[in-house]
């Protein structure tokens, strides 16, 4: 059972449960068409974050790596009115066709996507006084991802929900002898969790069209 099945399942729950939407595929296609690399969430990985985020009535979400701005669009059409996202994106070219997509969903004025390499946004953040976040997607490079969630868990409230995309990537995440330096940082961020008191967290791996991969899922306490 391998990634043609994965693929094979991917394809059906999509077609079912996440049909084809017009900006979402359109956000798609321009991200294909301006030579953007097609690693997106899923379809059923992006209605998922939607999910969430309109479970836990998030009207405050922070991303990290926005890229031709399709999971954005997911978590952007879960914000209630006057909801607010901001998206951090290191490449001016990507944050552009994003923009665009964004706008063309109609969410341009709830999304703000901000362009430079996260960690040096972060301290403009800090200074604006952006967040308490009520969810914040971890999405961008992966050997960041410690240091997202822990400005992520300083820009939290009680109950809110942090997730992190690519934490398992192939099953490498348990391989202590992988020392590649973004995986070491999926290692590293889970030491984190582990011992972090404000937190509750899990890991739950995914297969799909994609391949074989995982999110963190984190619960700010009380
Ligand atoms: N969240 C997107 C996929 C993001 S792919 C989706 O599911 O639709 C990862 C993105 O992170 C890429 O666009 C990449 O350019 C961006 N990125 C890489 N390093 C970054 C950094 N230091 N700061 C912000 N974004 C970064
Ligand atoms: C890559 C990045 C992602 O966010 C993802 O979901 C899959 C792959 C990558 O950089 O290869
Ligand atoms: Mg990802």
């Amino acid at each position: 059972m391998a990634h043609e099945t994965w693929t094979a399942v991917d394809e059906y729950v999509t077609s079912l449960l996440a049909p084809p939407d017009v900006a979402l595929d359109a956000a798609v296609r321009a991200g294909e068409a301006a030579g953007l690399p097609q690693i997106q969430v899923s379809p059923p990985q992006g209605k998922l974050l939607h999910l969430l985020a309109k479970t836990i009535g998030a009207s405050s979400i922070l991303e990290f790596g926005t890229l031709a701005g399709y999971s954005t669009i997911w978590l952007g059409r879960a914000l209630p009115p006057g909801g607010r996202l901001i998206t951090l994106e290191a490449n001016p070219e990507y944050a552009e066709v994003a923009a665009a997509s964004i706008a063309a969903a109609g969410l341009g004025e709830a999304v703000e996507v901000r362009v430079g390499p996260a960690l040096v946004q972060l301290p403009q953040l800090e200074a604006d006084g952006a967040g308490p976040f009520d969810l914040t997607f971890i999405d961008a490079d992966k050997v960041h991802t410690p240091d997202y969630f822990t400005w992520a868990l300083e820009h939290s409230r009680s109950g809110s929900l942090i997730i992190a995309d690519n934490v398992i990537r192939d099953g490498r995440l348990a391989d202590l002898d992988d020392d590649d330096p973004a995986i070491a940082a999926q290692r590293r961020f889970h030491e984190h969790l582990a011992v972090e008191p404000r937190v509750e967290a899990t890991t739950i791996q995914t297969v799909g069209g994609k391949g074989y991969d995982g999110f963190s899922l984190i619960r700010v306490l009380d």
